[in-house]
């Protein structure tokens, strides 16, 4: 059985979970490192205040026991502490007493650039809020969880992910103050780094096992990301051949890496380099026009707490995102029940081809 990920939770309900199955047993998961990711998540020049509300912390359920996993699946929580303003808003049981806190009037105006109305439309909504609070990356939060446990399973066969915001506007803090003074937003290009991967991770076999497609859905996956490029990517459609490849040299290293790590859907040994690019965020403080949808007129769009830029948080989203799918492709490769045997196929793999290269 592979790596598989369920998540629940709204962004004001009283909590974000997460179901790990497939990791093997003997795994060690340490709170602090999960943790750290999550606060590193909650950073970045732009965002709202609401990440002072909430100090992410991870909760574990089930499957681990004394730090280490017993191969059942893992069950993780992440407290929404926001809710405590919601409680009547977001009370998962019709709510006792007069309306209070947040939450208590139905959201009529849907956003440009966000779930809102196309949800309302398909689930037959009547309060956007029933769309817009799954829709909300807040749960990206949880999902960093997963990815922290995926990064520590990558690390026992000396594979390290890392994702940083690259150094376009939304990463900028003039420009995050500019926009922020204009009431507006931003996006920006994120990129992230997986070194010490194999070669053989993914396949050429079928279209849903090329890693460049697992990554790239991954990636594209993620709330307001609309372009991902592996390696140059879009630059090397303006290249002749002869200058777009990576040369083999002796000892089988490459002297380039423009493919980003990738070639025909596996992992070629060379660092992997993905990129994402996010629009800028839907939620304007000067919002635009939309429609009331209770009277039909033209109205303004809603205003809700928001960040300006989540550019830095999504690096480390991408980041956990690529760190999950390169945790399944590892699993899939050098499987095991236990983590001895996950480490010894790897081990064998890496005589089999005689990798690193020496
Ligand atoms: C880490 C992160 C934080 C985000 N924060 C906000 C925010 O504060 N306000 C907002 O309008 N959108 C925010 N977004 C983007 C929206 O969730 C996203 O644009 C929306 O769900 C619509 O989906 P789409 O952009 O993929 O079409 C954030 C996205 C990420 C990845």
């Amino acid at each position: 059985m592979n790596l598989e990920l369920a998540t629940a939770g709204e962004s004001h309900g009283p909590a974000l979970v997460a179901i790990l199955s497939g990791l093997p047993a003997g795994l060690v998961v340490d709170k602090a490192a999960v943790d750290a990711d999550l606060r590193r998540r909650q950073q970045g020049y732009g965002r709202s205040p609401r990440q002072q509300i909430e100090t992410d912390e991870v909760e574990v359920l089930a499957g681990l026991r004394h730090g280490r996993t017993l191969g059942t699946p893992l069950a993780l929580v992440v407290r929404n502490r926001d809710h405590k303003n919601w409680t009547w808003g977001m009370a998962p049981w019709p709510p006792e007493g007069e309306p209070e806190g947040k939450g208590t009037k139905p959201v009529t105006l849907p956003r440009p650039g966000h779930a809102d109305l196309a949800g309302v439309q398909k689930f037959d909504l009547a309060d956007v809020r029933d769309a817009l609070e799954r829709a909300s990356a807040r749960h990206t939060a949880v999902h960093v969880a997963a990815g922290a446990v995926a990064k520590a399973l990558l690390a026992e066969v000396g594979i390290e992910v890392h994702g940083v915001a690259l150094s376009e506007a939304g990463a900028d803090e003039a420009a995050v103050d500019a926009a922020r003074k204009d009431r507006d937003t931003l996006g920006g290009v994120v990129e992230v780094r997986a070194g010490g991967v194999p070669p053989g991770l993914g396949s050429y076999a079928r279209r849903e096992d090329r890693l460049d497609a697992r990554l790239a859905a991954a990636l594209m996956g993620i709330q307001a990301v609309k372009g991902v490029e592996v390696g140059d990517g879009f630059a090397l459609t303006h290249l002749r051949g002869s200058d777009a490849h990576d040369e083999i040299g002796p000892g089988l290293r490459r002297t380039s890496n423009r493919a980003g790590g990738i070639e025909g859907g596996m992992s070629n040994g060379e660092e992997i380099v993905v990129r994402a690019g996010m629009k800028p965020l839907p939620t304007l403080m000067k919002p635009l026009a939309s429609v009331d949808l209770e009277t039909g007129e033209a109205a303004s769009a809603l205003v809700e707490r928001s960040d300006v830029s989540a550019v830095e948080a999504l690096a480390v989203v991408a980041e956990a995102a690529v760190a999950w799918e390169l945790a399944r492709a590892a699993r899939e490769k050098f499987g095991g029940d236990a983590i001895g045997d996950f480490v010894g196929a790897w081990r064998a793999y890496a005589e089999r081809i005689a990798w690193p290269p020496r």
